[in-house]
């Protein structure tokens, strides 16, 4: 559509004697399409112009309509807009067109080259098990890191694991009193869970436990070898645990650097933060005052001299910084830590780091699952393993109903399943809480993952029948003129939008536009189906359809890719 644009103002720029730029920056995306593709809000030229919108709009319209240009079928003047309307044909070839063009690297740009971008997502807890509360995190940081690639961006991925803190001392104090070697390596997470809940309460009774807890986290931190060891070993477990998931959910990261990775890294920015005098004593605590900003109180050192989460956080923002030479800085975290990265930041420019202004706390709503809300405590948990293995199950039942003959069913049960469960996570808008259903996620109608991937199949399988590979209909330059009917200009307007979606993603960082522009595209391209024959008996009209088709599949292929989610060709 952009060409569109761009032809539009070239010939209202010079029929006002305007300037090309600041006429493309009137033009609007007309709400209906009965209203045209491109429309001009003639007050913003009442100024120069001197008259009332109304007569400027119905000269105009006769001025334009007498000097048509290449792709224009008419132009209308209605109240005080002008409403351009695009040649059908015309859009088809150039939206089809760009598709053929860029049919090996759809939605691919060079628009971020040279720009790079950290993404810190994920970012799991040492011994706990993956549930479905790290999932929004996994997902939406993983979607963006696929779409940063593919404009053109250097992304890192990091997994800020959870790996510092007192509560490993606890742990190790716990295995030493009640542990076995032979439980943890067979019962894995789930022993080392139940002994951190055994710690816990009987520490309650017990004021010994805690000064052990205590000790055994101060050992780590002085680099006891055998505390190490055995805390080495717990991540170990929870990594190979992760991977697992992550394998499954084609999930990847180029660093893990957790928190222990800044364990002796800190040392240096506590001094930079007390020359810099920012830091005052508080309640023993060695603290960043942000009362002006009206926050609490960052605390750098507590008073037995600990660091602290934040301390990581900055000294993490600093190393990435160097290491990296990031543009921009994304943080996929849970909205409850809005406060923590607000205060983090706040320190970072506080420092006299400008660059502090490219970090962004990429905040999502909570999970909950049918009505209600997860607690470890309460033993209200769904396991990230258990998730998606439910959902692969609940996939391989429909697909055995509908279509027992299908050849790899076990493999497409599991594309189905694992679909669904991530487009359902990444379709409303990130900061909105989410409330997980079975039958809302897994429903083949509707604004769904299987909805989606089954569009894929029809357009796989149109094209089967007329004996065409997939990408075999992109190999030749569009005719477009069979393409002007209502339907199929819909599913074109949305084609042409894809590149433009990619960028909004990023620019918000919101991959929820990209899940449902897909579900449009996939809807738009279901009415054009039920609406026109593709398979027509005249050559031509075929070609056009089997043509837009093919565009459709590569478009929903290329969209559910970046979004983590397989597109397979039948099910
Ligand atoms: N491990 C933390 C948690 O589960 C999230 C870490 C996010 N990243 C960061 N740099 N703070 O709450």
């Amino acid at each position: 559509m952009t060409d569109f644009f761009t032809r539009v103002a070239q010939a209202v720029a010079s029929a006002c004697s305007i300037d090309e730029a600041q006429a493309l920056s009137f033009l609007e995306t007309p709400p209906q399409p009965e209203l045209g593709d491109a429309a001009l809000p003639c007050f913003k030229l009442a100024r120069t112009m001197r008259k009332a919108p109304p007569a400027i709009a119905a000269q105009l319209a006769e001025e334009l309509s007498a000097q048509p240009f290449e792709g224009l079928k008419c132009v209308k003047a209605v109240g005080g807009y002008i409403n351009f309307y695009a040649d059908g044909a015309w859009l088809a070839r150039q939206v089809l067109g760009h598709i053929v063009d860029t049919r090996d690297c759809l939605g691919q740009s060079d628009a971020g080259q040279g720009k790079t971008v950290c993404i810190d997502y994920s970012s799991i807890n040492i011994a706990k098990r993956f549930h479905i509360g790290h999932l929004s995190t996994t997902l939406i940081g993983a979607a963006l890191y696929r779409i940063y690639k593919r404009r053109g961006w250097q992304a890192v991925g990091i997994n800020h694991l959870g790996d510092w803190g007192t509560q490993f001392g606890k742990m190790i104090a716990a295995f030493r009193r009640w542990g076995s070697r032979e439980d943890v390596e067979a019962r894995g997470i789930d022993a080392l869970l139940e002994l951190y809940v055994r710690f816990d309460r009987e520490a309650q009774e017990d004021p010994v436990l805690a000064e052990e807890g205590r000790a055994c986290f101060l050992a780590m931190e002085e680099g006891d070898e055998d505390a190490l060891s055995i805390f080495n070993w717990f991540k170990e477990l929870t990594l190979a645990d992760a991977q697992r998931v992550y394998k499954r959910l084609g999930i990847v990261f180029d660093s893990y650097a957790g928190e222990s990775f800044y364990t002796d890294k800190m040392g240096p920015v506590v001094e930079e933060l007390k020359q810099k005098g920012l830091l005052v004593e508080s309640q023993g605590a060695q603290v960043v005052d942000l009362s002006q900003w009206n926050m609490p109180p960052c605390i750098i050192l507590k008073s037995d001299g600990a660091t602290t989460y934040a301390t990581r956080d900055i000294t993490a923002a600093l190393y990435r910084k160097n290491t990296y030479g990031f543009d921009r800085s994304l943080y996929v975290v849970a909205y409850q830590q809005n406060l923590h990265f607000k205060q983090v930041f706040k320190v970072l420019e506080l420092m006299g780091y400008d660059w502090a202004s490219t970090l962004e706390h990429v905040a999502f709503g909570m999970v909950s699952f049918e009505g209600q809300t997860l607690s470890t405590r309460k033993g209200r948990i769904l396991y990230l393993d258990e998730l998606l293995g439910r959902a692969v199950d609940k996939a391989a039942a429909i697909i055995e109903e509908k279509s027992p003959n299908l050849p790899d069913k076990a493999e497409v049960a599991e594309q189905i399943g694992i679909g669904a469960v991530c487009f359902f996570m990444l379709y409303n808008n990130r900061i909105k809480d989410i409330d997980f259903w079975w039958d809302r996620a897994l429903n083949f109608e509707g604004e769904t993952g299987p909805y989606v991937q089954y569009t894929h199949v029809r357009c796989a399988s149109v094209l089967a029948k007329a004996g065409l590979t997939p990408g075999q209909a992109l190999m030749h330059a569009p005719n477009g003129a069979h393409l002007t009917d209502a339907d199929a200009q819909r599913v074109l307007t949305l084609l042409s939008g894809f590149d433009g979606i990619l960028d909004e993603v990023l620019l918000r960082s919101e991959p929820s536009l990209l899940t449902r522009y897909l579900a449009d595209l996939a809807q738009a391209y279901n009415s054009y189906y039920y609406n026109q024959r593709i398979l027509d008996e005249d050559a031509a009209v075929r070609a056009d359809r089997l043509q837009l088709t093919d565009a459709v599949r590569l478009t929903l292929s290329t969209g559910l890719g970046l979004l983590g989610i397989a597109a397979p060709n039948h099910m």
